[in-house]
């Protein structure tokens, strides 16, 4: 019997400090306008100096795991997909465990940029199929602001932080995610990338003062690789589920952009009332906005046990991927 993966429960955690576009408009030659129509951007949420990755992802795992009615000691595994990790190592998911007394998890990260928790919900689902983990909690979690420069206009307006989760378990009742597809193409990295700081390039007083531990992209290569990236994502895992992109109920992408948002839609056919979109609120919060979003969606309650909703997501590396969620 085909095995879903159940989504028992889900969390956010989201900082209170709140960056408009006003407040971008004070710190470089930008506008709210421009902003606006060319992101969808209002306003992303920054963490405090002193918060971590780890401790927004903890936030997140905890409401999941009181939502599921699950104690710490409960979780077999905890996945953390972040491309801003506490440190180089350890990971950020031991961190977390720790943080949550979670005493009888394995825990790992997981680096696929955006795409990251697509990826943790697809190796969840096999590592659950297969009987090897009893549960997970999967966690995406982001402070994009500590490597983001904030006088380079065309990236300090996009990115936000925050952390999203899911605790999941195996499921045979016919809800819950069921398929899902991945990709990855290396010869992308370029596109977007953090240049310091690992053995490539280790971190050295020039480096610092050449700003190369803060985020470099392409942005206008990197929108058409999106929009081609996640409609083969969207149409291969919708092929895998063995549905069509018309009986699509809901599609979640990642929160890249208003305007990839509104192609994607497009070029699927999925018509604009059926895309979520919280851009305007969070920015791009790269791993953790697939799970923010799925979280509101849930938290809205206008989606009933038969709907098909498809998660679809880019990022850096480049990785695409795309799962399937029935309910
Ligand atoms: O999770 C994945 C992460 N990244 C992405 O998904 C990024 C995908 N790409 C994008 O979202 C868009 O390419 C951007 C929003 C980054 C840029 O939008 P664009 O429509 O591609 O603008 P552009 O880079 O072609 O720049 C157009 C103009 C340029 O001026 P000139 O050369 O025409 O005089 C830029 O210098 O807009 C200028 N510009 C700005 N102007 C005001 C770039 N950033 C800004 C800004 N405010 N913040």
């Amino acid at each position: 019997m085909e095995t879903y993966l159940k989504i028992l429960a889900t969390g956010i955690a989201l900082p209170d400090k709140v960056l408009y576009n006003a407040d971008l408009e004070r710190m470089v030659e930008t506008s709210d306008e421009w902003i606006l129509t060319r992101t969808g951007i209002s306003e992303r949420r920054i963490a405090e100096k002193d918060v971590a990755t780890s401790d927004l992802a903890a936030d997140a795992g905890r409401m999941a795991l009181a939502g599921a009615a699950k104690l710490p000691e409960d979780v077999d595994l905890i996945i953390v997909a972040t491309a801003t990790g506490d440190h180089l190592f350890p990971s950020t998911a031991c961190i977390v465990q720790d943080k949550l007394g979670a005493v009888n998890a394995t825990a790992f990260d997981l680096s696929a940029a955006c795409s990251g928790f697509l990826y943790g919900l697809t190796v969840v689902h096999s590592l659950l199929s297969t009987g090897v983990y009893r549960n997970a909690l999967i966690i995406g979690a982001e402070t994009l602001s500590k490597i983001t420069d904030y006088s380079d206009r065309a990236t300090c307006i996009l990115f936000g932080d925050g952390a999203g989760a899911m605790f999941v378990e195996p499921g045979t009742d016919g809800k819950g995610l069921f398929a899902s597809h991945l990709g990855s193409d290396g010869s992308l990295t370029k596109l977007l990338n953090l240049p310091a700081g690992g053995s490539r390039m280790p971190a050295s007083r020039e480096t610092v003062d050449s700003g190369q531990h803060f985020i470099k992209m392409n942005g206008n290569e990197l929108f058409k690789v999106a929009v081609r990236s996640m409609e083969v994502a969207a149409t291969r895992t919708a092929e895998k589920a063995g549905i069509d992109l018309a009986d699509v109920d809901l599609l979640i992408p990642h929160q890249a952009n208003i305007r990839i948002i509104n192609s994607l839609g497009k070029r699927l056919g999925v018509e604009k009332e059926k895309v979520f979109v919280n851009i305007d609120r969070f920015g791009n919060t790269s791993a953790a906005s697939i799970p923010i979003a799925y979280h509101e969606v849930r938290a809205g309650g206008r989606y009933d046990h038969d709907s098909n909703i498809l998660l679809v997501a880019f990022g850096g590396g480049i990785t695409w991927g795309g799962v399937l969620i029935r309910g």
